[in-house]
């Protein structure tokens, strides 16, 4: 039906009679012609139609904008194209109209495409919302990022294998959807919250290197980085150690940012989960932004509850700082009570800061909390010497360990961006390794901080269960920009130890049977050591499009409570 795309005509094209198809963006009737853009997924180009026509006019005039058509012409340079100014092939060259051609007329577009659309109406209407160029983009780097990653896995000697959707629980920390079974009534399939199990099994089946491109289902909460259904990329290998992974998959990231942003990745890092903590309060560090966090504990605890008398003595507690260079200038009184707001509604107790303003003199100010606590003079006592400067602000806050780290964390991201101090222009990805095996819940149950599969680090010999939460995890992993985008972990491929950790998660042995038993039998039959790992497809592709949300890089995404409005599912 066409012979060329509107935004693939170049100058070479002048002279030349070509067929387009696609919408009408824009119409312009003036006196003597009529000028019509028309837009396809490649871009746009301007056709002009003489009004005095009548081959065509009676069609031309009928058309609105969304029409989709079909149209004839001679490519030409634009009569009042300025070579000083105009260097967008688009604006350089347009179509002398010979046919228009109209397929389908269309009810008035209910979005509006040069303006930011309310994301229910884009939701609602996505096959529309699909047609704007930013969200074409999106969809068209998702398929190149779709088939990097299959050419170098093709290459590196996997086998793409497909799992089962219809199956059992795969926990990984999520509810499970379920889909009912007509042939058993009562009966249910579960859909995967990831492949992990099949993937080990396939290990024991002698496949030495699997990878998928792989739906997984998750019943959770929602936010901008976390869909209901999404996709991960999902491999394994056999015989095969945690730092194989990570330089096969930091050689991936490394592809795929200078094939996809023409940008060249450093050889990435490592952090220790409890480092990460200990300097950016969060498993998930944006190392974009520079701060880190100082500990004041060696000032504060003796007589913390005099100092914080909202600290509990039994509750492990955390009194931190970060230094904001110049904050005296950048951040005022107002602002400072902003954040304070801000905190408060992640329970903070109390959001405290010293300004200096002339270390020499002593010129200090403390924040009337603490003025009433702590003198001038002690400054020195609570900071190291070195790192005051004129013009900082030091904010404090002394909260239980665990909100102490997520309110630090959160200033540290929400100053970062507000005065510029984090570089949007950077790539900052880091392995985080060093997991512990467990963590308590809030009901101070034992849960996987991965996956029940995880292998302790194999270096504690004859690891001991004394005190659970000790034991260090194999597992690892990979964030980009403070986002997740990865995770994966050397495996458990030992009967017995597989049933341990099982008796530590509290599962019973009628659950370990039932739940997990085709898999501990598996174990039986001379599993390999291996181990693998999980990328988000739609994480890794929202940063690798800039986009903010990954419903913007997935073609038709779920609301943040789940529901599609464009089908009405659930349903
Ligand atoms: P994990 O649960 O960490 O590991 O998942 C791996 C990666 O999948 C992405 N992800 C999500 N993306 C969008 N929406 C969600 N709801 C969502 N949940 C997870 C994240 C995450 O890092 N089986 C293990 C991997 C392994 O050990 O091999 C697993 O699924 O980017």
């Amino acid at each position: 039906m066409r012979t060329k795309y509107c935004g693939e005509i170049t100058p070479v094209d002048i002279n030349t009679i070509i067929t387009v198809c696609g919408w009408v963006n824009k119409i312009r009737i003036l006196k003597k012609i009529i000028f019509v853009e028309v837009k396809d997924t490649t871009g746009i180009i301007q056709v002009i139609f003489n009004k005095k026509n009548d081959a065509y006019i009676s069609s031309v005039l009928r058309l609105r904008n969304g029409f989709c058509i079909q149209i004839q012409g001679l490519v030409t340079i634009k009569k009042s194209f300025n070579l000083l100014h105009n260097t967008l092939q688009e604006k350089i060259i347009e179509i002398i109209g010979f046919t228009c051609l109209i397929f389908n007329k269309t009810l008035p577009i209910p979005l509006d495409y040069t303006k930011k659309n309310k994301k229910d109406i884009r939701f609602k209407f996505r096959y529309l919302d699909l047609r704007r160029t930013v969200m074409f983009k999106n969809i068209e780097t998702r398929s190149k990022i779709t088939t990097i990653i299959r050419k170098f896995f093709i290459k590196n000697k996997f086998l793409e294998i497909e799992t089962p959707v219809l199956t059992k629980s795969t926990p990984e920390g999520a509810l499970d959807y379920l889909v009912n079974s007509r042939l058993y009534p009562g009966k249910y399939y579960a859909l995967p919250q990831s492949p992990q199990l099949f993937k080990q099994l396939l290990m024991i089946s002698g496949i030495d290197r699997y990878y998928q491109i792989a739906k997984c289902f998750r019943d959770e909460d929602l936010r901008s980085d976390r869909q209901p259904e999404f996709t991960q990329i999902d491999i394994e290998i056999a015989f095969s150690k945690i730092h194989c992974i990570q330089k096969l998959i930091s050689n991936l990231i490394q592809k795929l940012w200078l094939s996809i942003k023409k940008i060249t990745l450093k050889k990435i890092k490592k952090i220790s989960y409890y480092d990460s903590i200990l300097k950016y309060g969060t498993d998930k560090p944006d190392l974009r932004n520079p701060i880190q966090f100082i500990d004041l504990d060696n000032f504060f605890k003796n007589d913390f509850q005099f100092f914080f008398p909202w600290l509990l003595k039994k509750k492990p507690n955390r009194i931190i700082s970060i230094r904001i260079p110049n904050g005296i200038n950048l951040i005022s009184e107002k602002k400072i009570k902003i954040y304070e707001k801000f905190l408060k509604k992640i329970k903070l107790n109390q959001l405290m800061y010293i300004k200096i303003v002339d270390i020499d003199s002593f010129n200090i100010h403390i924040d009337p909390y603490l003025s009433k606590k702590i003198k001038k003079k002690q400054i020195y006592q609570i900071f190291p010497q070195n790192i005051i400067c004129n013009g900082d602000i030091f904010f404090i806050v002394a909260e239980e360990t665990n909100l102490a780290n997520k309110i630090l964390s959160n200033l540290r991201l929400k100053i970062g961006i507000d005065l510029k101090i984090t570089n949007l222009e950077q790539v900052c990805p880091i392995w985080i390794t060093n997991f512990p095996l467990f963590k308590k819940d809030k009901h101070e149950n034992l849960k996987s901080m991965h996956h029940p599969f995880t292998s302790p680090q194999y270096e504690i010999p004859n690891i001991t269960f004394t005190d659970p939460c000790k034991i260090l995890s194999s597992a690892f992993d990979l964030v980009i920009n403070g986002c997740e985008i990865g995770g994966g972990s050397q495996r458990i491929h030992d009967y017995n130890l597989q049933k341990k950790i099982f008796n530590i998660l509290q599962i019973n042995k009628i659950k370990q049977k039932e739940n997990f038993g085709f898999f501990l039998n598996a174990l039986k039959y001379g599993a390999p050591p291996h181990a693998g790992l999980a990328l988000g497809l739609d994480r890794l592709t929202m940063l690798l499009t800039d986009s903010s949300t990954i419903s913007d890089v997935i073609a038709f995404p779920k609301t943040t409570s789940a529901t599609c409005l464009m089908t009405g599912a659930p349903c």
